[in-house]
This record gives structure tokens, sequence and C-alpha cells, in this order.
């Protein structure tokens, strides 16, 4: 098992990937790493992300309350958003928390991303809902975003910014660095004049292909089967239905990709 303080240095990592990537402006955005039940480790509040170093992680209990923190630090004012995921999520090792500028855009316009326009974001994010507006650090936030939980892995948030959450940290930020990568890509097509979307056949083709390598998670491939064709097929992503089962690694996602479109190709 990986010592406490390479947890610390990752997140620290993470917090610099996000900050550089213009994921987060200023001191915005938060991550946080399960320990064990009652042990989580999270970033501070108030400080940039961008410039953390080890002694900044704060250690809090399920409840979000401290068990330790160095000189004037204190938890993330978002713990208990991190707090709801984990305590609905017994799958999730890792939350991210960010406000990238094309995800936190679509959340501002109040756009969910469930337009099928790409292999990798279809297999490994399926749709990502918008969780209703609530006040940062109040329970509203939690609240508005717990119903998604079961059936998802990322979410938007109404006029704030973007959540994912996976198995491992780095698998968490992938999900939050997959999801802005999809949501500038839809911008960028709706400005040119409208994506051509994926129809219901390739994308089941992509939901089965993703049931084959038996990647981990929330995803409409293991909510939908039997049910509609996809997510994609609901409309906007507000009814949520069934169970899935943690995180796609990326390498593996690439892989799925390439035989994916080397199929479409035939
Ligand atoms: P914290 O610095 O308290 O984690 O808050 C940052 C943020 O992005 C709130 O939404």
């Amino acid at each position: 098992m990986v010592n406490e303080y390479e947890i610390k240095k990752q997140i620290c990592e993470i917090g610099k990937r996000i900050y550089d990537r213009g994921m987060v402006a200023a001191n915005d955005g938060n991550i946080s790493v399960k320990i064990n039940d009652n042990e989580f480790l999270c970033t501070p509040t108030g400080v940039s992300k961008g410039f953390m170093t080890p002694d900044y992680i704060c250690r809090v209990d399920k409840e979000g309350n401290v068990l330790e923190a160095n000189g004037s630090f204190k938890p993330s004012s978002e713990i208990k958003m991190h707090m709801r995921v984990y305590k609905h999520r017994p799958d999730v090792k890792s939350v991210v928390h960010a406000h990238p500028i094309y995800a936190t855009s679509f959340a501002i316009a109040g756009i969910p991303l469930t337009q099928p326009i790409m292999p990798e974001a279809v297999i490994a994010l399926g749709c990502v809902p918008i969780a209703e507006y609530g006040t940062p650090s109040t329970n509203e936030i939690p609240d508005a975003v717990e119903k998604y939980l079961p059936y998802f892995d990322a979410v938007l948030l109404a006029n704030h910014g973007a959540l994912s959450f996976s198995d491992s940290l780095l698998a968490a930020y992938h999900k939050m660095e997959s999801l802005e990568f999809y949501a500038q890509l839809l911008f960028n097509a709706r400005a040119l004049g409208g994506p051509k979307e994926l129809s219901d056949e390739q994308v089941k083709g992509l939901y089965e292909i993703r049931r084959q390598f038996g990647l981990k998670g929330k995803h409409p491939a293991d909510i939908c089967v039997g049910g509609k064709n996809s997510c994609h097929a609901c409309g906007g992503c507000s009814v949520a239905h069934g169970v899935g089962g943690g995180a796609a690694d990326g390498d593996l996602v690439a892989a799925i990709t390439k035989k994916v479109i080397e199929s479409l190709g035939k």
C-alpha cells in the first residue's frame, strides 16, 4: 500500500495539474482521497491548488471533521460534497472538484453533456448530468448531487463547475480531463454548425465494448441494459435508473477506442 506521505504528494501533483491546465483559477477546486472508512485526506480551503506541498494536506473523518491540519490550514469548504460522494459510492477512493472552462460553461448554460459525439467520451463517461444549483459550502450542493451518484461518475454543478470521482486519484482526475475534453469538442462542434452524433447503433456498439472490457464505475452501458438503447436516448440524463459497477483506466480506454474506431471503419 502507498504510504500517506506519497498520497499527499500525489494530491499536490494533481492540484498542480488542474491549475496548470486552467481547470481552476486562483484558489478554486479541491481534491480528496479515501484512506480508510473513517480517514480521508483533502486539500485545504483558500489556497491555490497549484502551489501546495504535502504539509498543506488535511486529514478529516467521514463527517468532514478535522483529524489533522498543520498551522492555519483548514479542510476544503466543500468537504461535505466530497463526503456525500464517499457515503453513497463505496467504490470511490478519490473525488476531484474543478471549474474547467468548457464544462463549467455548459453547467452555466444548463446544458448537460449527453450528445454521443466521440467513442472515448461514450465509453469512459457515458453522460454527464447537471445537479441543481446550490450555495457553495452548504449542504445544498451535496443534496443536489446525491441523486446522481448511483448512476454517474461525473456531474456538472449548475452555475459552478464539475465533480468527478473514481477508484483512484489518477482515475478521478482523468475523468475530469475527459469531461473537459468532451465539453470542449462539443462546444467547438456546436460552433461549427452542430455535431454529427453517433447513431444509436454505434452507441450500442460502444456500450457493448465497454461491457466486454468489464470497465468499472457507473455508466449507462450497465444501467440501460434491457431498457432504453442508451442514456444518450433518455434525454438530459435527469432520469436515473439502474446500477452499474469503478473507473476506466486511461490506457485501457485508449486501447478500446482504437479497436472501436477500427471496427467502425469496416
Ligand atoms: P476550497 O478552497 O474551500 O476548497 O474551495 C474552492 C472551491 O472551488 C469552492 O467551490
